[in-house]
């Protein structure tokens, strides 16, 4: 098994990252969280593949459960949904001393973990992300939130879980789309940080080494991020580094409604996009932005630019959270593996977007 500690003062914790890790996860509960009740906050989709199995799991030491699914996919992500967990909590009589485990991607992650964060003013929780996306990158870190009709994470905070369980083999289920998905991810962190990564990703033959090598994978990405989120946990600074790619992707996400781009292959797009621009302006070497594209091309992540009306999505950049009044902050390369922020003025963004 592999461990990471995310050092956090009062609010550290472990990563454990393990094939077939859940099945273990009883002993951790009962040493930690004996007695308490617990919901399992989960999708539809999931739920038919693994609650019963997880559940089971749980049930080894008599833990009283309340199983909670939400309707798959970002537009769940939302107040009207957070609501309904509100509701089903109290129902069930959950207490600041119980638990809540989310067991998903992104958006059970983020809104789960949301939920947690502000029922009962902090209820605690354990992280299970089951896509490649939110085990490198959305269930480290403490960052919740939900989305609000005009825009992605408008309403969130940073609250840290308890703990978070990484089990690769979840991966074997993924939809080949939603494992490319995550890649884009893990392209990002071999772009702002270690360009290893991206030499190790076009080296695999197919997938499937990929997969045969994926815990590796997670595990050099998830120790870049838990580096990040130490120096930087409420995104002041340093941890802006890991948008890199997401400014010009959410706008992309938001644009097309949630339902044309994932997120990671938004992000895909906001890489080379932005790589391309900040060439083209002799901040960054020349070259880079064609790497980025035969990586995501490699893993059929689409790096080209979209039709958008730029209006449009220049509205959707300057409610972005790395906007602060007259600035923006953008993520730029020098080169693969070096990265930095350059704060500029919200009236010169069109130059790089
Ligand atoms: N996903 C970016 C962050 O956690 O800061």
């Amino acid at each position: 098994m592999k461990i990471i500690e995310v050092n956090l003062k009062a609010n550290s914790y472990k990563i454990y990252i393990e094939k077939n890790i859940l099945e273990k996860i009883s002993i951790y509960l009962k040493e930690n969280h004996a007695n308490k009740k617990i919901v399992i906050i989960t999708d539809e989709n999931l739920e038919k593949l693994y609650i019963e199995t997880l559940n089971r799991y749980i049930q080894k030491e008599n833990f009283n459960t309340r199983i909670i699914s939400i309707k798959p996919g970002e537009k769940s992500k939302s107040i009207d949904t957070l609501k309904k967990l509100y509701e089903d909590f109290s129902d069930f009589k959950l207490t600041r001393g119980d638990l809540i485990l989310t067991f998903g991607g992104g958006v059970v992650g983020d809104l789960g973990g949301f939920a947690a964060s502000t029922y009962l003013r902090g209820v605690p929780y354990i992280q299970i992300p089951t896509s490649l996306l939110a085990q490198v990158d959305s269930s480290i870190g403490g960052k919740v939130a939900v989305d609000l009709p005009w825009g992605k994470n408008l309403v969130g905070s940073f609250y840290q879980p308890k703990a978070v369980f990484i089990d690769p083999e979840l991966l074997k289920t993924l939809d080949k789309r939603f494992l490319h998905d995550g890649l884009a991810e893990v392209i990002k962190y071999g772009c702002i940080k270690d360009e290893n990564i991206l030499n190790t990703l076009m080296s695999y033959k197919d997938d499937e080494e990929l997969l045969d090598n994926i815990e590796k994978i997670i595990y050099t990405c998830c120790n870049i991020k838990r580096e990040v989120v130490e120096h930087d946990e409420k995104d002041l600074g340093e941890r802006m580094i890991l948008n890199f790619g997401h400014t010009l992707g959410h706008a992309v996400e938001e644009y097309f409604n949630y339902s044309k781009y994932t997120h990671g292959e938004a992000v895909a797009i906001g890489m080379v996009e932005i790589t391309k621009r900040s060439e083209e302006l002799n901040i960054t070497k020349i070259g880079t932005h064609n790497f980025i594209e035969k990586v995501l091309k490699k893993y059929e992540l689409p790096y080209k630019r979209v039709e958008m009306d730029k209006e449009k999505v220049l509205h959707t950049i300057k409610l972005d959270k790395k906007s602060s009044g007259e600035n923006i902050n953008l993520i730029l390369l020098n080169k693969i593996g070096e990265v930095f922020i350059k704060k500029v003025a919200t009236c010169e963004i069109e130059n790089y977007i």
